[in-house]
């Protein structure tokens, strides 16, 4: 599929067209990867953060939240219900957070890779080079860090440097899969300012990259941010939409450009749809999902964005809801750590 392929698709309004795209993506899906519906278990460890994203909640900017960082013995406990709850992986998701030691990390990473049988997925910011290694040795196998927008303007606007550091997250994901992870990444959807050929570059870029894990949802403004007061101007013609429709799009594309690729129904997108939109991303491309391991006292201070899906719910409510959910739609419950599967697909069957 080329630019142009994608950027009308992602400007289709007809709903019986949209249906076709839907039943590709999901039929793409299901020769790929399968029914199974991975787990992973997310554990926000901290919400503490030295970088100024212009979008996030947890930003050094906002002085309205109250900061945690969770203990090692925190951590370990929802590590254990991780086990019992059955599933394969643990993602340790935080703002940069400095506080969160080289040594410390790789200390926790080893005692789960000691005491459980789970993949250790890390979401720890744009940490130096020299971390990303002591992590991946003692035994991380998988980092996430979203591109966010492959338009290097803006992300440059909405991403104020640390100090004198330029960030290039395209050189820690290519830095990443040398270091052998297994690598995520992925975007937001209707950033003021994006306009559809940038999204429609962003879907290409998750090919070209050859990710893993792809992570996509919709931009949810945050009023305590910059960029919380300004909602895509719809008048705009170029403009993306945040909106659910366009983040189903997205999923849906992403399958079809990446059929091999473990691919989330996101908590964002959950959080435009509660009813449904969990159930409906995973029909319509995605394979995964990512219950909340935090605990509830946490959870609230981890606002990335508002109205955010679980906010208020336990550990025990998010695993049962999401095992109903998956049994409800005809699918399975994945078991093992569900990494992806490599198979040896020629490039020109990815149409
Ligand atoms: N709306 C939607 N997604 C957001 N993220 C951060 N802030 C927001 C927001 N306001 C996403 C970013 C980040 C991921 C952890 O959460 O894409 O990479
Ligand atoms: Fe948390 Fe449904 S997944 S309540």
């Amino acid at each position: 599929m080329n630019e142009e392929e994608i950027i009308d698709w992602l400007r289709e309004e007809d709903e019986q067209k949209l249906e076709t795209l839907w039943q590709r993506a999901n039929e793409t899906r299901i020769a790929h990867v399968g029914d199974q519906v991975h787990l992973r278990g997310l554990i926000e460890i901290s919400n503490i953060c030295a970088r100024r994203c212009g979008y996030c909640g947890i930003s050094a900017d906002n002085r309205q939240i109250e900061r945690y960082r969770m203990t090692e013995e925190e951590i370990m406990d929802c590590v254990q219900k991780a086990v019992g709850f059955g599933y394969g992986t643990v993602v340790m998701q935080a703002g940069e957070d400095y506080g969160i030691t080289r040594e410390w990390m790789a200390h926790i990473i080893r005692r789960i890779k000691a005491e459980t049988s789970l993949a250790v997925t890390l979401s720890l910011g744009e940490r130096p080079a020299e971390d990303l290694m002591a992590w991946r040795e003692a035994g991380a196998n998988r980092y996430l860090i979203r591109f966010e927008t492959s338009n290097r303007i803006l992300y440059d606007r909405i991403h104020p440097p640390l100090g004198d550091n330029p960030s290039d997250r395209f050189a820690i994901l290519a830095n990443l899969k040398k270091l052998g992870y297994e690598v995520g990444s992925g975007i937001m959807i209707g950033i003021p300012g994006q306009i559809y050929e940038d999204l429609a570059r962003d879907i290409l870029a998750f090919r070209k990259l050859d990710l893993d894990m792809i992570g996509v949802g919709p931009f949810i403004p945050h009023p305590e941010t910059p960029l919380g007061q300004c909602l895509p101007d719809a008048s705009v013609d170029e403009q993306v939409p945040n909106t659910e429709k366009m983040t189903y799009k997205v999923i849906a594309l992403t399958r079809l450009v990446c059929p091999e690729a473990n691919i989330p129904s996101t908590t964002a997108l959950a959080s435009l749809n509660k009813t449904d939109g969990r159930e409906l991303g995973l029909m319509r491309g995605a394979n995964i999902v990512m219950p909340n391991l935090t605990p509830p006292q946490y959870r609230v201070m981890y606002e990335i964005y508002p109205n955010k899906a679980c906010i208020n719910e336990t550990s025990e409510a998010c695993a049962s809801c999401l095992s109903m959910r998956i049994l409800n739609i005809g699918r399975a419950v994945g078991s093992g750590q569900g990494g992806r599967l490599k198979r040896n697909i020629p490039m020109s069957t990815m149409t």
